[in-house]
């Protein structure tokens, strides 16, 4: 498995650190444009590998030519959000920076799947999708994972109990209209409403929504990465163990839940060929019209790019 990651700042460089922990390449190259950086990281990275007991090898670079050949690119390049900011003012900027990055992976990479992480992420996916000609099995976004991974945590720390006995699915598209599904949360199997009354789910809901603002607002200078980089690492991880997860990411809609022609985060089975599956679940006619507004909005954002 050869894997790479484009961008070497905060969520770029933990996403490396990760596999690299993970030994989930045995080759992994970090591209970055700033001088030195990529060398750098990757450089301290591949040295923390004797420790970690991991046998990947990490390769830093400015260029793509180290790239040649990839199995999987990370696109994490981009400008993040600082207070004050919504995802998608970051839109005209990073479309550029993602067209390009996406032209010059592919050439090397023909045949990768990519994983898009970089925001506002359902139009960026889009944008790499397009960019790339690559059939839409290969070309996936990073958000329902981390939004649900806030999702959990939050009701976990609601009620003092393990994240790991919390069971959710957070779709639509990575923004203030994400929806969260309450009809689907379950604790060890028993639904959310058994534990929590109405009001705390909405303020729970409310503050998953809010989730990467709430974060860009602590550190003032920049989004989260931790979170977002363990997420981006479990779809990794599904294609390269072909693991058939069932998680929830960003994909191209194709007459699927009554939508066409955009990305959005529904439930997909993730296994070595990418996106292999689409899961059509019910929804309340609430959360179907929220899913529906989620997705419009991301389509609207889409008509406004200049590709
Ligand atoms: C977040 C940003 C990275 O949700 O989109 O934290």
């Amino acid at each position: 498995m050869k894997i790479t990651v484009i961008g070497g700042g905060n969520v770029g460089a933990t996403v490396a650190h990760i596999i690299t922990q993970k030994q989930l390449a045995n080759e992994l190259v970090i591209v970055d444009v700033v001088e030195g950086m990529p060398m750098g990281k990757a450089l301290d990275m591949y040295e923390s590998t004797p420790i970690e007991g991991s046998d990947t090898k990490v390769i830093g670079t400015n260029g793509y030519d180290e790239t040649a050949g990839s199995d999987i690119v990370v696109i994490t390049a981009g400008l993040a959000r600082k207070p004050g900011m919504t995802r998608e003012q970051l839109q005209e900027t990073n479309a550029e920076i993602v067209k390009s990055v996406t032209e010059s992976v592919v050439k090397k990479s023909p045949n990768a799947i990519l994983i898009v992480v970089s925001n506002p992420l359902d139009v960026m996916s889009y944008v790499a999708y397009k960019v790339s000609g690559f059939p839409r099995e290969r070309v996936m976004g990073m958000a329902g994972i981390l939004d649900t991974a806030r999702y959990r945590t939050f009701i976990a720390m609601e009620l003092g109990i393990s994240v790991k006995d919390i069971q959710a699915l957070v779709l639509g598209g990575h923004g203030d209209s994400m929806v969260p599904l309450v009809s689907y949360t379950t604790i060890s199997g028993v639904p959310i409403t058994q534990f929590l009354d109405q009001a705390t789910i909405e303020r729970i809901v409310k503050r998953t929504r809010d989730g990467g603002i709430e974060i860009v607002n602590f550190l003032k200078t920049g989004s989260a990465y931790y979170a977002p980089a363990a997420a981006a690492v479990e779809m990794v991880e599904a294609v390269v163990k072909d693991k058939k997860r069932i998680l929830p990411c960003s994909v191209l809609l194709n007459g699927e839940y009554g939508i066409t022609g955009t990305f959005t985060g529904v439930p997909i089975m993730i296994g070595k060929k990418g996106v292999e599956k689409i899961i059509e679940v019910k929804l309340t006619p609430e959360e179907k019209a929220a899913f529906e507004k989620s997705a419009s909005e991301v389509k609207a954002n889409i008509g406004k790019l200049k590709l």
